[in-house]
């Protein structure tokens, strides 16, 4: 296209176009990504006529410097119905390029993307990581979906599981931080959930420290058993103990199933987890989709934007009310599971308390048998410091599990928690 290289071009390609931290715009396109309306910061801030905006596909506005990785994503996540975050450098007409975190959400027979003004870290981070990217899809010549590939093995290695958690995570710090910027109170609900992540990742991490302590004690019973049968009949006892022991303690494995999901592939707070991400990109796309569809609400009434504005405000009506209902139910489903999950805990605590008095038992009985029991000592000690680990983690559970169930509660809606207080803002 002709007017890339147009002469401006060298003269303001290292400019970026101004554009108010309030400003929110929006393009609306159809199945193949041909511009079909927006409004009219898109406009201005792209530099084009809507004469030589619409019907024009949306990367008249690409901008060199992005990595192809980004759009085959982008691509790839709409076409399967999930809408999609990505920061994006964009061209402006003249040249000068312009920033913004962009949300593309499939619409019936297309998409519509919403922009604001990116502003955290995490859009410092991500530059860093186009920059890369562009450098090795021009030195290496890889392929987008290559591209792809590695942008999503970057993001791994910044500690992102997938790239749905990079967007959720990106979406949640952009509009904190432009309710920062703006002077706007900080929302509440977005920084509960965010608060549960490092949370649940504890809760998975003392799981998992759980799980190998019952590894450790599985061994027991059958070493108690051989030591019993050295002493018959006096072992008697402790032979009926430590089949006792072992009953429960396949139980407590058996439980221990409960925190698993998928056939046992994937733990309860990894899945959880994946839905707090899930959560935390709804609620705050609500948030932006009710407020452009506010603002285009208000241009409609100022007359100042085009003729046949008015489809556009109801696009923008129906994404807000499906995003307000979505981010509801996904809330909701994060409360059952974390329901799921400290009851799951509870009754675990119980079982291993049960486990516990058999342990006492167990010493009991060696007690009375005295110097006899001398070979059983160990085997006890064994137990015991077992019973020490196990208990540290459970109770580093239980709190953990209280802790996501009280922030779970202060991200839902008002609705949902049942308060006769007004009507769900999400
Ligand atoms: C709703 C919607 C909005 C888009 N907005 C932009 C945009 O602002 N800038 C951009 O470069 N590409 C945007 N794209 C992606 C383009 O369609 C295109 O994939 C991209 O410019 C890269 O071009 P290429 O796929 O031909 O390499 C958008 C796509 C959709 C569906």
């Amino acid at each position: 296209m002709s007017h890339h290289y147009s002469k401006s071009t060298f003269t303001t390609a290292q400019h970026e176009v101004p554009f108010e931290m309030e400003e929110i715009f929006f393009s609306r396109t159809d199945e193949r990504g041909v511009i079909a309306a927006g409004n009219e910061v898109f406009r201005r801030v792209a530099g084009y006529s809507w004469d030589e905006l619409v019907g024009a596909p949306h990367k008249i506005i690409r901008h060199e410097d992005m990595p192809k990785g980004v759009f085959y994503i982008l691509w790839e996540r709409i076409k399967r119905g999930m809408a999609t975050g990505a920061y994006v450098k964009n061209r402006a007409k003249d040249g000068r390029y312009y920033w913004v975190y962009a949300i593309v959400s499939p619409i019936e027979g297309g998409y519509v993307s919403v922009r604001m003004k990116p502003s955290s870290e995490v859009f410092g981070t991500t530059r860093a990581l186009y920059a890369e990217m562009l450098k090795r899809e021009k030195e290496e010549g890889i392929s987008p979906e290559e591209s792809a590939a590695a942008i999503r093995e970057a993001l791994k290695t910044l500690g992102f599981s997938s790239y749905g958690a990079f967007s959720s995570l990106a979406v949640t710090e952009e509009m904190q931080a432009r309710d920062k910027a703006l002077g706007r109170l900080a929302d509440g609900r977005l920084q509960s959930l965010k608060d549960l992540l490092p949370t649940l990742e504890e809760l998975n991490k003392q799981q998992n420290s759980l799980f190998e302590s019952f590894a450790k004690i599985r061994s027991i019973p059958s070493n108690m058993r051989i030591v019993a049968s050295r002493l018959e009949p006096a072992g008697g006892p402790i032979s009926a103990i430590s089949q006792n022991y072992r009953l429960m303690s396949d139980e407590v494995t058996n439980h221990l199933g409960g925190f698993r999901v998928e056939g046992g592939k994937r733990s309860l707070t990894e899945s959880v987890m994946a839905r707090v991400f899930n959560g935390l990109f709804m609620v705050a796309t609500s948030r932006l989709q009710r407020e452009v569809r506010e603002v285009a609400r208000a241009d409609l009434l100022k007359h100042t934007e085009r003729d046949g504005f008015q489809t556009e405000v109801e696009v923008l009506t129906n994404l807000m009310d499906r995003y307000k209902l979505e981010s509801g139910s996904v809330l909701s489903s994060v409360f059952t599971d974390v329901t799921a999950l400290t009851r799951s805990a509870k009754d675990l605590r119980q079982l291993v308390t049960g486990l516990d008095s058999i342990r006492v038992l167990c010493r009991v009985e060696a007690g009375r048998l005295g110097a006899q029991s001398a070979s059983l000592i160990p085997v006890i000690n064994q137990l015991d410091t077992f019973h020490v680990e196990i208990d540290a983690a459970l109770e580093q559970i239980m709190k953990l599990a209280d802790r996501i169930k009280a922030l779970v509660e202060e991200a839902m809606p008002r609705s949902l928690t049942g308060s006769i207080y007004g009507s769900a803002d999400y």
